[in-house]
């Protein structure tokens, strides 16, 4: 994609909106995926200009800390951080009630501990990834360690899903996350009904780390798109 991709300039504007709400002295979660991206390199520039002072990150993925260091962001672990003020992150899918589908990354479960923590969630996606209903465009990841994989899909079976395990694409085998974990997508044939019911009955499986369900988390969705061929953010 070139630089001039509407998405790509959607996903900036987008990230830059966010970074524009971030304080000096503050601690914040740093996302991953393309649009969390650029919200690290906004934010690592602002830092290193001087108009912003005192930040620290927290890093959702190997990708977040590798950008961070890249971007000059002093980096906490969870555990460091007395408090996350603010986390910014992207999504696959959000619906009207600001519920998640996050884990295009395979990140998801890092992603959870640090924007759950936070005392705001902004959510930062372009146009396409708003939804009626979650399930419907994207499939729910869920990360599942390597021993229980079997037991593991055929529980989600029993749930009304249809797991794949995802296959890496520049590697032989499938994906591995940063936990040393699998990932399972689930389809879910007509979306999903109840995501609350959903999240707590995914995660109650054994074997299950965690899923991409993030419900009653996020409190504001900022949103990129082209209007009359302009870049333009708006809070959904
Ligand atoms: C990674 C994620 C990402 O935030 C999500 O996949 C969105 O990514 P992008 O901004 O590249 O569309 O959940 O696990």
């Amino acid at each position: 994609m070139s630089q001039t991709d509407p998405k790509v300039v959607m996903k900036q504007q987008v990230a830059l909106a966010a970074v524009e709400r971030v304080k000096s002295d503050t601690v914040v979660g740093l996302g991953s995926g393309s649009t969390a991206a650029f919200v690290i390199q906004y934010l690592g520039e602002r830092l290193q200009s001087g108009q912003l002072s005192n930040i620290k990150g927290v890093a959702t993925s190997f990708q977040a800390e590798v950008l961070a260091r890249q971007y000059g962001i002093p980096l906490l672990t969870p555990s460091e951080a007395d408090q996350i003020h603010v986390a910014i992150d992207g999504a696959d899918e959000v619906d009207p009630n600001k519920q998640l589908i996050k884990g295009g990354g395979a990140a998801h479960t890092r992603e959870k501990i640090v924007d759950c923590l936070a005392d705001e969630f902004i959510v930062v996606v372009d146009d396409s990834k708003l939804v009626d209903r979650l399930g419907t465009t994207f499939l729910l990841p869920v990360e599942v360690i390597p021993l229980a994989v079997g037991p593991a899909m055929n529980a989600i079976e029993g749930l009304g899903g249809k797991p794949t395990l995802r296959m890496a694409a520049k590697k032989a085998g499938p994906v591995v996350t940063d936990q040393g974990n699998l990932v399972i997508d689930v389809k879910f044939p007509n979306g999903i009904d109840d995501p609350v019911a959903l999240e707590a009955a995914i995660n109650n499986i054994p074997g299950v780390l965690e899923n991409g369900l993030f419900v009653n988390v996020t409190h504001t969705v900022l949103v990129g798109e082209i209007i009359d061929g302009k870049p333009q953010v708006r809070e959904a």
